[in-house]
């Protein structure tokens, strides 16, 4: 069995307060795009051991990895017996905040359902998926969804717009803890109101680009920056050179901008890829994500 897993990433992203687990309550407008990892399962009926092969060596493949780790959550809580043979094909690269690990553990939780015959359905594997990490539950509905609390509930919307998107991944692996201990309470903001305007099926599929990166903002841009200042002169140069705005994706260290067309998406791709030391991909957002009919 082939399960994709999409990169996401963030149209908007507002911190709204610290908590006192050291977690922040956020509210988030998130997207899984048409790119990303790709993960097949096999069952072991002979053995209980989840083994991990990944095309990428830099990757640990031991209970490190998120794949491990939802692996043995799901075979505990679900008490099953048999193990797994998972193979990672890694395109996402790690710390850059495009859910790389996170959408890997989701599409585990989903494959593992299916090859172990659990059929469970989305609103059971959710709880589970929080605590494997707080982006997982909302890579594991997939599509455009808002994301509150640390990341768990998640409210599919029926976002609409239909362009293209610009990702620029630098060379530069940003650790999301580091980028929340530089979050200042100027950072915070008293709600999210921008949010809604995404759930506005007709007016989002009338959005031009540059009208959706209006819309757009994230709150981690400032302790990134602050964190990383090679990330602040990035985002500079990127702005200046393609005249329009761009965004961190999530925590960093990823930037996104948006196109019309694909043609302006692709020459925008060969334009940053003549940058040394950093990658670019155009992508669709993903249209064919999980519908599941359980879910409320
Ligand atoms: O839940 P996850 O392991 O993905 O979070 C990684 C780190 O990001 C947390 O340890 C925390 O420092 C920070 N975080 C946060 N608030 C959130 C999500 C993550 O402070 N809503």
């Amino acid at each position: 069995m082939v399960a994709s897993a999409p990169a996401k990433i963030n149209w908007t992203l507002d911190l709204l307060e610290r908590r006192s687990d050291g977690y922040h309550e956020l509210e988030t407008v998130a997207s899984s795009l048409d790119w990303g990892d790709e993960l097949t399962f096999a069952p072991q009926p002979d053995s209980a051991d989840v083994t991990i092969t990944c095309n990428d060596t830099s990757v640990p493949t031991d209970e490190r990895n998120l794949v491990h780790k939802a692996a043995m959550r799901l075979a505990r809580r679900a008490g099953v017996r048999e193990g797994a043979a998972i193979t990672l094909n890694k395109r996402i690269p790690a710390g850059a905040g495009l859910g790389g690990g996170s959408s890997d553990a989701a599409a585990t939780l989903r494959g593992l359902n299916v090859i172990w015959g659990l059929h469970w359905p989305t609103p059971q594997l959710l709880p589970l998926a929080a605590t494997v990490g707080s982006d997982v539950p909302l890579l594991l509905v997939g599509g455009t969804a808002i994301a509150r609390g640390r990341g768990e509930f998640v409210e599919p919307i029926p976002f609409a717009w239909a362009g293209w998107v610009t990702l620029a991944m630098p060379n530069i692996h940003v650790a999301t803890p580091t980028v929340y201990a530089h979050v200042r309470p100027d950072d915070l903001r008293p709600s999210a109101d921008g949010s809604r305007a995404f759930a506005d099926r007709q007016a989002t599929a009338r959005w031009t680009a540059l009208e959706l990166l209006e819309h757009c903002r994230n709150g981690l841009e400032a302790p990134a920056f602050r964190g990383f200042g090679a990330l602040a002169d990035l985002h500079a140069e990127l702005q200046r050179r393609f005249g329009r705005p761009w965004r961190l994706c999530g925590s960093g260290s990823t930037f996104f901008t948006a196109w019309d067309s694909a043609e302006e998406a692709a020459e925008c791709v060969k334009e940053v890829r003549a940058v040394p030391g950093i990658r670019a991909e155009a992508t669709r957002l993903e249209t064919n994500c999980v519908e599941d009919s359980n879910y409320p």
